[in-house]
């Protein structure tokens, strides 16, 4: 069976200022899997999602979310395809005046009618899966950084997005928080269903949750493919950045 494709950006240019950022970026993302999107700090990996997301115009090339040719929305339709993708992004910053609670209702309240009660309910669910439903009445100044996290992962998700983009969203993160927040992006797949589009520079992450691998240079895509077809290229850059799993390999021996 052929797999559903919940992306597909084909010949996406972008300059900012006469500077060409993206030259030529073309790749696929697959329903029900974590595409990672790898590249040098400044390569174009968030300018990609700003498009995805309709922060920035498409203005030479072409690109579908769920089916849909994001270049030729209506604004109605526009709006629509919009919540149904969820956003975490690198500061994932919550507003300090609100609760936790608060915080993660604020897009059903903004894009729902439904009633407080329910809302309630929703989010103390959200919460759960990410493993912080004692934090319902705290306010983000009394939580940690990996806390902070997940709970801005409660936000992104608590509309029930078929797609989850995430710009570094484990940048600042200790080592085990950075694992458990890798195990819900996981969970999130594998009991959810969800496809995630996932920016990072973490090895360890890549290795515990990436389906398939994008990697930018230069403007365009010099590498799409599995994990497996990744950890074994031999593109250069590709080959240099998965090389620090087997130097640390040989550090053990
Ligand atoms: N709105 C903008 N205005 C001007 N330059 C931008 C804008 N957005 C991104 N850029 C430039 O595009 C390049 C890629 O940025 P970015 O996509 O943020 O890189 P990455 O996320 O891979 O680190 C950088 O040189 C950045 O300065
Ligand atoms: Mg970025």
């Amino acid at each position: 069976m052929e797999r559903e494709k919940v992306i597909e950006v084909k010949n996406l240019m972008a300059s900012f200022d006469g500077l060409r950022v993206l030259t030529d970026v073309s790749f696929t993302a697959y329903q029900g899997e974590v595409t990672v999107i790898l590249g040098s700090s400044g390569c174009g990996k968030s300018t990609v999602l700003k498009h995805l997301l309709g922060l920035y115009p498409i203005n030479m090339g072409y690109a579908q979310v769920l089916g849909q040719d994001i270049t030729a929305l209506t604004e109605k339709e526009q709006k629509e395809l919009y919540l149904k993708m969820g956003v975490f992004y690198q500061n994932g910053a919550l507003l300090n005046s609100m609760t936790v609670g608060e915080n993660v209702a604020l897009p059903l309240k903004q894009h729902s009618l439904l009633p407080d009660t329910l809302i309630t309910e929703i989010v103390y669910m959200k919460l759960g899966l990410v493993n912080m439903q004692d934090a319902f009445h705290m306010y983000p100044s009394q939580l940690s950084g990996g806390m902070l996290k997940r709970a801005a992962l409660a936000r992104a998700i608590v509309m029930d997005p078929p797609i989850l983009f995430c710009d570094e969203p484990g940048a600042g993160l200790d080592p085990i928080s950075l694992q458990s927040l890798d195990e819900l992006i996981v969970n999130l797949k594998e009991q959810l269903g969800m496809s995630v589009i996932l920016v990072t520079h973490e090895v360890s992450s890549i290795m515990r949750v990436a389906n398939r691998i994008v990697y930018l240079e230069q403007g365009r895509v010099a590498f799409e493919g599995s994990l497996k077809q990744a950890l074994s290229s031999e593109i250069s850059s590709v080959k240099q950045f998965f090389s620090v799993l087997y130097e640390g390999d040989d550090l053990r021996k």
